[in-house]
């Protein structure tokens, strides 16, 4: 058996309990990445550069399936993501699964190609929650961010039908360099939209954003800014409005606790079925991920080599292993970790007693005021182009 975690199973049926003796707690929540297809372009994307493909793509029996395991694991919450999830033709089916297995569903879209009918048969499947993202709340800088003429319209279209149905509504703001200066006025936009929350969530540099990371970058005095407008507003609307931050902590002195720790709460699946303990895992070129289609999702969660891979503190080098914050941090995220310095064991260099700390931060003040230029938006013909191999220098 596996030890998970020491604490009473959370979220986990009574009776015939499957992590029983396992001394294994559930994970609280699953992405379920749906597609990597998109009608919106976002260079910030923390997709991988390969977007699976659509005839990779799980059926929906399979992803009926990993609803009901999901729901049978005690999963609490499941995440209906993507790329854009409704561009399934069958999403209408995987809510209907979610709900009969008792998962809280939260549709994550881009609300573009959405319409009214469809968002009211969702409703009555028993879709819980819907989260819209807003690329800026400038219409024309919005549409240059997504690669998306027209999107604002539909956007703010589809949030008035959320609210009209009574389903609550989460604004996303993704945050960085080229639409920080209207923090303030996102939240002024999520207060008029009657949304419940509002995520000023600064980009997190995986993916399609750390190849744009340079044109993404804002200034440390523009993230400080940015923390006083945000606790200003909890102040002035506490009991009308729910403001989550994520700073970008390229400028931090400690690291985020990345997904609440690795394979602690938290499991991804991918549009092709992999499950991977984080969105980003695959830039760590030393796991394997187990496939949906071929393991149930109980025994990858506790059995699979990339979610033990890091999961707890054993796997810890110095100086997370000696130090008082390694279950509250969890040493960050091993992603970042990857990233920067090309060892996921690596204390995450957000860290302040991370030896590769200085130079992170230092590369992101640099990059932070370069001069603009347009950045690789994110889509098929981009990624073929990213992934060539790059030719030799002569
Ligand atoms: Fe967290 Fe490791 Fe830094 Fe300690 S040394 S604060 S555990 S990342
Ligand atoms: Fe993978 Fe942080 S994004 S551990």
């Amino acid at each position: 058996s596996v030890t998970v975690d020491d604490e009473p199973t959370s979220g986990v049926t009574g009776g015939n309990d499957p992590l029983d003796g396992l001394c294994a707690r559930a994970p609280i929540g699953l992405l379920a990445e749906l597609t990597h297809r998109c009608p919106l372009q976002c260079g910030y994307c923390s997709n991988p550069i390969e977007l699976e493909r659509v005839n990779k793509e799980l059926t929906t029996e399979q992803w009926v399936s990993v609803m009901e395991q999901a729901g049978e694991m005690g999963i609490l919450q499941v995440h209906l993501s993507g790329g854009e999830p409704t561009a399934r033709k069958d999403l209408e089916e995987i809510v209907a699964a979610a709900s009969r297995s008792g998962l809280y569903s939260n549709l994550i879209t881009a609300a573009v190609t959405l319409k009214r009918e469809r968002l009211e048969k969702l409703k009555e499947l028993g879709l819980d929650h819907v989260q819209i993202s807003f690329q800026d709340v400038d219409a024309e800088n919005a549409e240059r961010i997504g690669g998306y003429p027209g999107a604002t319209a539909k956007k703010l279209e589809a949030a008035n039908w959320v609210t009209d149905m009574g389903l609550p509504l989460t604004i996303n703001a993704p945050i960085h360099r080229q639409n920080i200066h209207n923090v303030g006025r996102y939240i002024d936009m999520a207060v008029e939209l009657g949304a419940q929350r509002l995520e000023i969530a600064h980009v997190q540099y995986y993916g399609w954003a750390y190849l744009n990371r340079a044109m993404l970058m804002p200034t440390y005095e523009q993230t400080m800014q940015t923390v006083d407008v945000v606790e200003a507003a909890r102040e002035r609307l506490k009991g009308i409005l729910t403001i989550d931050m994520v700073v970008p902590d390229y400028y931090a002195k400690r690291p985020k606790p990345c997904m609440g720790g690795w394979a602690k709460g938290f499991m991804n699946v991918t549009p092709a079925g992999k499950a991977l303990p984080c969105h980003a895992a695959e830039s760590i070129p030393q796991l394997t991920f187990d496939n949906v289609a071929d393991r149930p999702l109980l025994d990858i969660w506790l059995h699979g080599e990339a979610f033990n891979a890091f999961r707890g503190t054993d796997w810890m080098k110095e100086p997370c292993r000696s130090c008082a914050f390694k279950e509250i941090d969890w040493g960050g995220c091993r992603c970042q970790a990857m990233a920067i310095t090309g060892d996921p064991t690596n204390t995450d260099p957000a860290c302040a007693l991370s030896p590769y700390h200085g130079e992170m931060a230092a590369m992101a003040r640099e990059e932070s005021r370069r001069p603009l230029k347009p950045y690789v938006y994110r889509n098929p013909k981009n990624a073929a182009e990213a992934l060539k191999p790059k030719q030799e220098e002569p």
